[in-house]
């Protein structure tokens, strides 16, 4: 199949410039004023946007957690990512504790390869470090394309290791030319915390936000970033959400250069006000919404490029699963859906009200996740030789958010009547048409893993 887009402003983080672009099969072949071939199928592209395919780095899709699974499976999840013209995504295998990691990865291939519509690749979760699982490391990222091993500083009991583990995983992670990323939060005053605040009865989910203050948060930062410098190893930080988790980071990356910054589009856009509506628990996600000067701190952040992407940490729960926690609030699985949109809310909430530059929209909702997990170029730009990942994007066009309309499993939106300006229109995953016309062209099984290399951010 061969696919034409015509005319459209064409958008990388380097430049932006009125071309055609051609597609032949997988990949993009040309891009140019006025090409002369002849396609299966033309897209006029005349005031649109052309730009490359989201990667969120950050989601759950059928994710086992605090008793139940998030209610996006590798089907609905990345169907719905394609919606948001998120073309890949990058989601979480978890090693049970005791268990191997490729004992793991067999179940998590088992959830994704006949299921996955749009592209997807995995971290592998470390939740159990010692010597047979170092091996294991090396032959992930040797010969399974998973260069990337996420780590968790909470959820003791379950995920957490400590930092013993830590600074052993990231001795092996270095030599072998991978990156360790964090869910960094104080564990164990986290959980102190909850118990003191459930004895005294406090069991609403403002009680959950109360219970992970800023320095919890500031402070594993801190503490993984010292661990980094220690070992050499480079690392990411996922989900970061706060002023002090930042200048944690600003401080220490005066003598280290290989940490790199995530947040997710909640933490931009809505805040821990929330969590005193009697609906709060659709917010209840860790680390929780901080406040407005946080949400400051976090736009100066992506522009003085100490934060490199934006993704979603997806997560969803139905009002059902949400009530495990009515009568305490350490019982609401955590998270909540945010695939679909980050897109639009990243041109809406940031273009658009000139927070952020057309470029650098492109390099924190894509480049940049590929550059640092091992898939540039091949994912995350327009240029020729690439996967024809590809987003036609209305600027202009005016829409309202609802879960009447979205495509995500789940019976709310966290974000009901939101207005945003500027819509996905058409999306290619390698070469084929996946949405147009608000359908879905693709099927379970058209989604390809990505087996993936070495960060090309790390020198
Ligand atoms: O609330 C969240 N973030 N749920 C998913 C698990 C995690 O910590 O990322
Ligand atoms: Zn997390
Ligand atoms: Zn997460």
């Amino acid at each position: 199949m061969s696919v034409l887009i015509k005319n459209g402003k064409v958008v990388t983080v380097e430049s932006e410039f009125i071309a055609d672009v051609y597609c032949e099969g997988e990949k993009i072949v040309a891009i140019g004023k006025n090409l002369n071939y002849k396609a299966d199928k033309v897209i006029d592209a005349s005031s649109k946007l052309v730009f490359p395919g989201g990667i969120d780095p950050h989601v759950h899709l059928d994710m086992p957690f605090m008793g139940t699974y998030s209610s996006d499976d590798y089907e609905t999840g990345t169907r719905a990512a394609l919606f948001g013209g998120t073309t890949s995504v990058i989601e979480f295998i978890l090693q049970k504790q005791g268990d191997t990691l490729h004992n793991a990865l067999k179940t998590w291939q088992e959830k994704s390869i006949h299921k996955a519509v749009g592209d997807f690749g995995y971290h592998m979760a470390i939740t159990d470090f010692n010597d047979d699982v170092a091996k294991e490391v090396v032959q992930m990222i040797e010969g399974q394309g998973i260069t990337s091993f996420k780590t968790f500083m909470a959820y003791k009991g379950v995920l957490m290791i400590d930092d013993g583990q830590m600074v052993q995983l990231m001795k092996v992670v270095k030599k072998h030319g991978g990156i360790v990323t964090v869910h960094a939060t104080n564990g164990d005053m986290i959980d102190s915390l909850i118990a003191k605040n459930l004895a005294a009865g406090n069991t609403k989910p403002i009680y959950h936000y109360l219970s992970q203050p800023e320095v919890t948060e500031a402070e594993a930062t801190g503490r993984f970033c010292d661990m980094l410098y220690y070992t050499g190893c480079p690392g990411y930080i996922v989900h970061l959400t706060c002023e002090g988790a930042l200048n944690a980071v600003r401080e220490r990356s005066l003598k280290n250069q290989k940490i790199f910054i995530e947040t997710c589009s909640q933490y931009l856009m809505i805040d821990a006000s929330l969590y005193d509506q009697a609906d709060g628990a659709k917010w209840v996600m860790s680390p929780p919404l901080r406040q407005k000067k946080d949400q400051e701190a976090l736009w100066s952040g992506i522009n003085q490029g100490i934060i490199q992407v934006v993704g979603t940490d997806h997560c969803p729960f139905t009002l059902e699963q949400k009530d495990m926690g009515k009568d305490n609030f350490a019982k609401i699985p955590n998270g909540h859906p945010a695939i679909e949109h980050r897109i639009e809310f990243m041109y809406s909430e940031g273009v658009r009200k000139e927070k952020i530059s057309l470029n650098k929209f492109i390099e924190i909702c894509s480049t940049n996740a590929a550059k640092i997990f091992g898939m540039y170029p091949k994912k995350g730009t327009i240029a020729i030789g690439a996967d024809a990942d590809i987003v036609v994007f209305d600027p202009d066009k005016e829409h309202v958010i609802s879960v009447n309309t979205h495509h995500m499993n789940c019976d709310y939106s966290g974000y009901e009547g939101w207005k945003v300006t500027g819509k996905i229109e058409t999306v290619l995953l390698r070469g084929k048409i996946a949405i147009e016309n608000n359908q879905c062209h693709l099927k379970p099984g058209d989604g390809k893993f990505i087996s993936r290399g070495k960060s090309s951010m790390v020198i």
